[in-house]
């Protein structure tokens, strides 16, 4: 056993916190959650009442500036963002590299990544004008992106987008029109997107946004630093819960099932987890999941459909849950990936787009975190220590002696 004292100094501060539960690396001014209470606020405004009466592109602006904008900025922040919604044309030629069958979130990392190849004027983190059209261009072509993966993946051809429509709208374009065909934006699925991107815009410092801000910290490029954040957020802990969430509700199949897979969730050697219930933070209901699941009801009903199984399965899931005493014991409620799933495949998205859509949300929070980082004049390179556990100090061997 190493000696703590010998390695950090006597009056060193060293606190080993593994996951970080307690310990903050920034001070933010953008997004506070109690976990507590279940309470959620961007810019100190309640998500319940941003998502009754905002839309996703205010809530972008909120999120970046700091208030709600008038009217006249709110023009001229839309007409900012659908002017740079289309990509380079020569980012087509990328895309088909790709497998048909990639995952689309491998393909995102991917693009995103390369998007410093493409525009480079927008790729020096000390010009304030370049951080901003970067911002602007990467709110305006991740659903794009998006879309573009997508299509990719169902061998069908990209669709331009049409900035008529509302970013939520244009984004369902751009994933379902198809050529020589009218594709009418359904306001029931549009609002219900705009909803989910509302609810998914950021998050204070989840593990995707402090991959973003400790890639940024290093000077990266803010597209790198997106793409680490993508990167991160694909996995079923993280983002890539709402697909996993889904496949296991499919999984359950019926409601008849359920005891079962709350008793595997109960054991700890099964080494399954129920997914979507849970969180960090949120030690109470998570409040995106309470709207999202209103949305869920509002979508299925106004689509006829409010008799799918899979919801049955997932309210039924939610209240034995809720009732069963190691759920409640470890404050185990479901989180917004919970019910997300379900509208998004009632829309016709397939599990894979799941995590692609919350990654096309959350760019704006990435963004916005990335920003107050830069204009920090405190701002450090991240660099976490370590409790080292391995050998002490030890001569080197030669080959034939060992
Ligand atoms: N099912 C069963 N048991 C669970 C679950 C779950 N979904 N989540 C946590 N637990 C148990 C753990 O086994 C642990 O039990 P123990 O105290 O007896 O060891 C206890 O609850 C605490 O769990 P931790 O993993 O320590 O909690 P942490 O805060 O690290 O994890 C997390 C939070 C990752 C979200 C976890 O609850 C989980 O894996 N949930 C399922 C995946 C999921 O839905 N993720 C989406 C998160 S929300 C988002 O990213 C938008």
């Amino acid at each position: 056993v190493l000696d703590i004292r010998k390695l950090y100094g006597e009056a060193d501060v060293f606190t080993f916190d593994p996951g970080f539960t307690s310990t903050a690396a920034c001070e933010s001014a953008i997004t506070y959650i109690d976990g507590d209470v279940g309470e959620l606020l961007y810019r100190g405004y309640p998500i319940e009442q941003l998502a009754e009466k905002s839309t996703h592109l205010e809530v972008c602006y909120l999120l970046l500036y700091g208030e709600l904008p008038t009217a006249a900025q709110l023009a001229d922040f839309t007409q900012r963002v659908t002017k740079h919604t289309m990509v380079h044309e020569q980012m087509h030629y990328f895309f088909r590299g790709f497998r048909r069958d990639a995952h689309p979130m491998a393909t995102m990392v991917g693009v995103v990544g390369a998007m410093a190849a493409f525009y480079h004027d927008s790729t020096d983190i000390n010009d304030p004008w370049q951080r901003e059209v970067a911002a602007i261009r990467m709110i305006a072509k991740l659903p794009t992106i998006a879309a573009m993966a997508y299509k990719y993946s169902v061998g069908q051809p990209f669709v331009y987008p049409k900035n008529a429509l509302s970013y939520a709208g244009n984004f369902l374009h751009m994933c379902f029109a198809v050529p020589a065909e009218e594709y009418v934006v359904s306001p029931i699925l549009e609002k219900a997107m705009d909803r989910i991107m509302m609810l998914h815009a950021d998050h204070e410092q989840n593990a995707s946004t402090s991959t973003v801000r400790l890639a940024g910290s290093s000077g990266a490029n803010p597209f790198a630093c997106i793409a680490a954040g993508i990167a991160c957020l694909w996995g079923p802990a993280h983002g890539g819960a709402n697909q996993a969430c889904l496949e296991m509700l499919k999984e359950i199949g019926t409601v008849d099932r359920i005891p079962e897979y709350i008793a595997k969730a109960k054991d700890k050697s099964s080494g399954f987890r129920l997914m979507g219930f849970g969180h960090r933070v949120y030690k109470n209901f998570d409040p995106r999941a309470k709207v999202m699941k209103e949305s869920a009801d509002e979508v299925l009903g106004l689509l006829g459909i409010e008799n799918n199984p899979l919801l049955q399965v997932a309210k039924e899931l939610e209240r034995i849950a809720l009732e069963d005493d190691y759920f409640v014991s470890k404050k185990l409620y479901p989180n917004v990936d919970f019910y997300s799933g379900i509208i998004l495949e009632a829309m016709g998205f397939p599990t894979s787009m799941f995590t692609p859509i919350f990654a096309i949300s959350r760019t704006v929070g990435w963004i916005s975190q990335w920003k107050e980082m830069i204009a920090d004049k405190n701002q450090k390179i991240g660099r976490p220590r370590q409790l080292y556990i391995g050998p002490q100090k030890r001569d080197y061997v030669d080959l034939r002696h060992r």
